[in-house]
């Protein structure tokens, strides 16, 4: 049999567990094993016990010290848009002038291939720098720039270009036949890893979505669309499909969703930010997930739209499960940090106790892993799952004792230059393999 091959990392760990709790290591080691398909996580363990379990085979050129730096899991990153990267930083009114006149004309872009490519290249790069390993994506109506988007992700990512038949401009606006066509071709190519993504009722018609969903469910992939982000945007939904045969008597955006079968366990809806019990007692009782997005629902001052505040309260008491995703552009920037510290900050001056920053960790990370049916091998630093973690210096900060005060101060440290975010994490490791940022 082969020698065991172990790679050694020191460092302050993390290692988030549920929505209370992380384990916290002020100077641990991480032991790694090599596979065929990179490295998987052995062990996490204070320093000292693991010099007495490991040290005769800890060497200079297989063990790594990132001294009093934090190491945590890569982000998973539940809801972005990588078309909307030039759009993170225009001017934010409401959501539906912010779609017409910012959003939408950025992604008509993606129809020349090779602005597709060269934008996926940098994007997908960008986003590796910011930690983020794993999550769902949006990408325009484009089938290449699906393809080009798959190319270049490097992690645990699910894509899927927005479908688009009705109240969008000419250009962003395919027939029922070729969105059909379209999911047929990219579930053929992509399997799983491509997301049935009607863009939300407003521009996908109920065939569309029934059609499509029916070949994502038969095929195992994910679905994902935008539900009750604004309440103007509820309304011009209800005013569309009452109109609509078979949907007269709709009550809620959700039953909409529900009634062309979007809703499941493999389903992710963004935002979910104004909705009734009952719209939640359904989404509870499909076991449909919620991505919240707080950057992008924060007030426009903070650089958001100005949507309003995720009750995570009320759906977790209706049992729906959430995770975090960035919205980039909606959300100003692409740093899982800063989505952590807005969720935080907007909970906290609004008096809702329970928001913590351990919570933040978790739902940014291990939650979204599981929402992705992924957490078996990845998610956070367990034995057993891939070697994959961030790595970001303390710059000599002084350690508390608990994992809430430790991850407050480094955050909140830069919440006074939001930009910074992206400048935080020195090294990635994606199953074990360090990846080359901002090259
Ligand atoms: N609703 C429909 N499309 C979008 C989008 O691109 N961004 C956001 N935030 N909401 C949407
Ligand atoms: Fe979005």
């Amino acid at each position: 049999m082969a020698a065991q091959k172990l790679s050694f990392y020191i460092g302050t760990f993390l290692n988030p567990k549920d929505d209370e709790s992380s384990d916290y290591y002020k100077t641990g080691l991480l032991v790694t094993e090599a596979t065929d398909a990179g490295a998987r996580i052995l062990d996490l363990l204070p320093l000292e016990r693991g010099v007495k379990k490991y040290g005769p085979r800890m060497t200079g050129r297989n063990t790594t010290d990132f001294g009093d730096a934090l190491i945590l899991p890569g982000f998973f990153d539940m809801h972005f848009h990588w078309v909307q990267d030039d759009v993170s930083d225009m001017p934010k009114d409401s959501l539906l002038e912010w779609l017409e006149k910012y959003t939408f004309p950025a992604e008509m872009k993606f129809a020349k291939r090779s602005y597709a490519r060269a934008k996926g290249r940098q994007f997908f790069k960008k986003l590796v720098a910011h930690g983020t390993i794993g999550g769902a994506c949006y990408s325009s109506i484009h089938e290449h720039a699906v393809d080009e988007a798959l190319k270049y992700a490097r992690g645990d990512f699910v894509v899927g270009n927005v479908l688009m038949n009705m109240n969008s401009p000419a250009s962003l606006t395919q027939t029922d036949a070729e969105s059909i066509a379209l999911t047929e071709r990219l579930i053929e190519r992509h399997g799983a890893l491509h997301c049935f993504t009607p863009r939300f009722a407003i521009t996908t018609t109920p065939a569309v979505m029934r059609a499509g969903s029916a070949l994502a469910d038969r095929a195992g992939c994910f679905k994902q669309t935008h539900l009750s982000e604004t309440p103007q945007e509820i309304a011009f939904v209800l005013s569309i499909y009452r109109k609509l045969p078979g949907f007269e008597r709709v009550r809620s955006y959700t039953e909409i969703y529900a009634k062309t079968g979007m809703l499941g366990k493999r389903s992710l809806m963004g935002h979910g930010i104004h909705l009734s019990p009952k719209e939640l007692k359904i989404l509870g009782q499909t076991k449909t997930s919620l991505i919240h997005c707080p950057t992008s629902n924060a007030p426009i001052k903070e650089l958001g739209l100005g949507s309003g505040l995720f009750d995570f309260r009320k759906v977790e008491r209706a049992g729906v499960r959430w995770a975090l995703g960035s919205d980039i552009g909606g959300g100003p920037f692409l740093s899982m940090f800063d989505v952590m510290r807005s969720f935080v900050d907007q909970n906290k001056r609004k008096h809702v106790s329970g928001a913590t920053y351990v919570k933040a960790l978790y739902r940014a990370t291990l939650a979204g892993a599981e929402i992705l049916g992924l957490n078996r091998r990845t998610g956070n630093l367990n034995r057993g799952k891939d070697a994959s973690f961030i790595v970001i210096p303390l710059n000599g900060l002084k350690l508390p004792d608990e994992p809430e005060l430790l991850l407050k101060r480094m955050i909140e440290s830069h919440r006074g230059n939001r930009a910074h975010y992206s400048k935080l994490i020195t090294a990635v490791y994606l199953n074990g393999k360090r990846q080359r940022l901002n090259s």
